[in-house]
């Protein structure tokens, strides 16, 4: 039987300012954190950066044509900080501030609601220098950022989210090192975890303090779904382990205002958390509209702390870890298909997650704000690429939203990520998640089958069986 999702229900594609916008030095944008990163050498696949990425910075009108076009009727993107407030402090950059307005407004014009996520990874690097996210007055310039956006952009703009999985930009920022800023710290990355957590808190209330009432507040967590590879109490353990660090370390002071006591434990032989200042958690603990979540695959662990045992990573391979105090953790490639990421295919994980969070946040409204797959695309001779994997990625996992409103998740959307072939992070150009291919040299963007698939499925709000 087909599926049918209920009316009203949000369809949309996701970018992200710095993997889309290009034009790095102009009207008054200085560097972020990943301008630098990708300029130095080793860092990114290929010494790939973004200072053209997919030219959206220019190319916005027609862009925004593209995703109409499509037939969805959301979009998520995010502003970039150091375009709006080029040194992470004080007055905005009007030019900056007119180039989302414009896109918003043109977005509107054609039926497509806007959601705007204020942070996605490209700190400006101005404030990395005055210690980034290891640094709590980095909470503070965050928020102060959030007002501005919110006084610009509030007439306008319903959806706003504060942060895109802070998890990478903590532990593969601070940690592993594989994001920018590049850093292998692993006290770093919990201090960064927990002002990435205040700088939500603070955000938030700057959020609401500027805008209308009618305004939602989100959040985008990428939580992962932690599997012990057997049912021993040494891999149970290891995969609380890393559910503290992954999952719990972001949700509990959100929603439930507290950090785990196991997280405290875990890692107490590297930090006492005395950067947690009192009220801290309050702040942080902020009523959200709804919670976004970021899925991709599930993760397998078992305790390997016997040296035989294999160590990798979800997020590329490298020799620091992002999993603070709990470095001995393995990390196994389940069976079974994978994207040209090396990522497991498994949509039961979804469906996992949006149980999860129906359980421990009763009542809050759930959005999927990405999703998607890359592979090695071909243009046919039409310029079309037949990106059949894809669509079964997508119907798989579709099918487990699905399933999980069935079973009583409040789902509101579904934004695929991505729109177009961008920059893929330390990946650089290599990796394609767009359902509009990009031709980089030429930058001509052509939908793939995927993308028409798609369009269908958000006309119709049926999921064909
Ligand atoms: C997570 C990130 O938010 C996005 O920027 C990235 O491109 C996708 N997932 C795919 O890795």
């Amino acid at each position: 039987m087909s599926a049918h999702f209920p009316p009203g229900f949000l369809w949309g594609t996701a970018t992200s300012a710095h993997q889309i916008e290009g034009a790095v030095r102009e009207d008054g944008r200085t560097p972020s954190i990943w301008d630098t990163f990708s300029h130095t050498p080793g860092k990114t696949e290929g010494g790939d950066h973004a200072d053209v990425a997919t030219d959206h910075y220019h190319r916005r009108t027609e862009d925004v044509q593209l995703i109409a076009d499509l037939g969805v009727n959301a979009y998520r993107f995010s502003v970039s900080w150091s375009r709006v407030q080029p040194t992470g402090r004080g007055p905005a950059v009007q030019r900056g501030l007119d180039f989302y307005r414009l896109l918003v407004d043109e977005l509107l014009e054609r039926g497509v609601r806007p959601m705007l996520t204020l942070y996605h990874w490209d700190l400006p690097q101005e404030l990395e220098n005055a210690g980034g996210w290891t640094s709590r007055e980095t909470s503070v310039r965050f928020a102060e950022y959030a007002g501005i956006v919110a006084e610009a952009l509030g007439d306008r703009v319903e959806l706003w989210t504060t942060l895109n999985e802070p998890w990478c930009s903590a532990f593969l920022g601070y940690g592993s090192g594989v994001h920018a800023p590049g850093r292998t710290e692993p006290v770093a990355a919990l201090r960064a975890a927990h002002h990435l957590n205040l700088a939500h808190g603070l955000g938030t209330q700057a959020l609401r303090a500027a805008l209308p009432a009618r305004a939602q507040v989100s959040l985008s967590l990428n939580p992962s779904v932690v599997r012990p590879r057997t049912r021993s109490p040494q891999d149970l353990d290891a995969a609380r382990r890393i559910d503290a660090l992954a999952n719990r370390v972001f949700s509990d002071p959100v929603l439930k205002g507290s950090y785990p006591q196991d997280l405290f434990e875990d890692t107490a032989r590297l930090t006492d958390w005395s950067f947690v200042e009192p009220g801290d958690l309050a702040a942080i603990n902020q009523p959200l509209d709804s919670l976004g979540i970021n899925y991709y695959t599930p993760a397998v662990v078992s305790d390997g702390s016997d040296a035989e045992s294999p160590r990798s990573h979800a997020h590329g391979a490298s020799e620091s870890s992002p999993w603070p105090g709990s470095e001995q953790v393995a990390f196994h490639q389940p069976p079974g298909e994978q994207t040209e990421m090396g990522w497991s295919i498994d949509p039961s994980g979804l469906h996992d997650l949006l149980m999860r969070y129906t359980k421990e946040a009763p009542g809050m409204p759930l959005m999927i704000t990405e999703n998607g797959a890359a592979y090695p695309d071909k243009q046919g001779d039409d310029g079309v690429v037949q990106d059949v994997e894809r669509i079964r990625y997508l119907h798989g996992h579709l099918s487990a939203v699905h399933r999980a409103i069935a079973d009583g998740a409040d789902v509101r959307g579904y934004f695929l990520w991505s729109l177009m072939d961008n920059f893929e992070w330390a990946y650089g150009y290599g990796k394609r998640f767009g359902i509009v291919h990009v031709d980089y040299p030429s930058q001509t963007r052509t939908p793939k089958a995927s993308a028409h698939w798609y369009g269908e499925l958000a006309r119709t709000g049926i999921l064909p069986k």
